[in-house]
């Protein structure tokens, strides 16, 4: 018996499933398949939300709808309650790249995976998004190493060697332009070199321009802005850094 709800309940996680609401007995208001164009529909206008709204990471893609769930709303229009399932891309979300054009990352990259909740009200034909809750994780490193025992796992963006590597990155390009001083957005990303250099990491930051040139940033850093508007330089590296071993 046991084995049967069990059964059954893995075969309701499988299939997605158009939501009815409420309470017993189900009060039906309409009932939306996960492929339905109108689902389609809430789901990109949720996944570009998503990606808008973050400041941090890398662009989401859309792998599947897991669950549409459609109710009525007062005084008018209606809710979407939608539960997404997302792939990361290698478009950091500063990249200005639209998201067609951004690649989803390989499984071997060590990819990262997004579970999405999100909420929207459609009113006269127009979805927008009233709440969206996301929680982000990367694919199992067992996986990956049965499948690739010498692909690069993620290492963690704290790591001295990573700060290290992106310091003197960042370094040797200010001293080098004639353009303006920039300034580290954020480290998006780093994985351990197994094989190929021992004791290495690829980092992956996003940088901005600042509105000091090298000489200002020697003299007095703190007052150095990262432009925004029109103006801004977002720049995205992925890098491949030897670090030598401490020990
Ligand atoms: C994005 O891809 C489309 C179609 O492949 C292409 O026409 C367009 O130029 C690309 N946009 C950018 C910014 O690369
Ligand atoms: C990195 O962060 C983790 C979790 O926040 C923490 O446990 C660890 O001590 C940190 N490592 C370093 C080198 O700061
Ligand atoms: C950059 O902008 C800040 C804030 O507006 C200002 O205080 C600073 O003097 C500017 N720096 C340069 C070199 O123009």
């Amino acid at each position: 018996m046991k084995a049967l709800i069990a059964l059954a309940l893995f075969s309701q996680l499988l299939s997605c499933k158009a939501v009815p609401h409420g309470p017993f007995p189900p009060l039906v208001y309409r009932v939306l398949d996960c492929d339905d164009p109108e689902t389609e529909e809430a789901a990109a206008e949720a996944v570009n939300y998503i990606n808008t709204h973050h400041q941090k990471g890398y662009k989401y893609a859309l792998n599947r709808i897991e669950k549409v769930r459609v109710l009525p709303r007062r005084p008018f229009g209606e809710i979407f309650v939608l539960e997404l399932d997302l792939l990361e891309t290698t478009c950091h979300v500063v990249n200005p790249l639209p998201l067609e054009n951004c690649t989803v990352r390989a499984f071997t990259d060590h990819a990262v995976e997004g579970d999405c909740d999100v909420k929207l009200v459609k009113v006269d034909g127009i979805f927008s998004v009233s709440s969206a809750r996301c929680h982000s994780s990367p694919d199992s490193a067992e996986d990956i190493v049965r499948v690739c025992p010498d692909c690069p796992l993620l290492a963690p963006l704290n790591d001295t060697r990573v700060a290290h590597a992106v310091a003197l990155a960042l370094a040797q390009f200010n001293s080098d332009g004639p353009g303006p001083y920039i300034k580290l957005l954020e480290i998006a990303r780093a994985q351990r070199q197994v094989n190929h250099l021992p004791d290495s990491v690829s980092v992956e930051f996003a940088v901005a321009a600042t509105n000091c040139s090298a000489q200002d940033a020697k003299n007095h850093l703190e007052d150095c802005e990262t432009l925004t508007g029109e103006q801004t330089v977002s720049v995205y590296w992925p890098l491949l850094i030897p670090v030598k071993s401490k020990k």
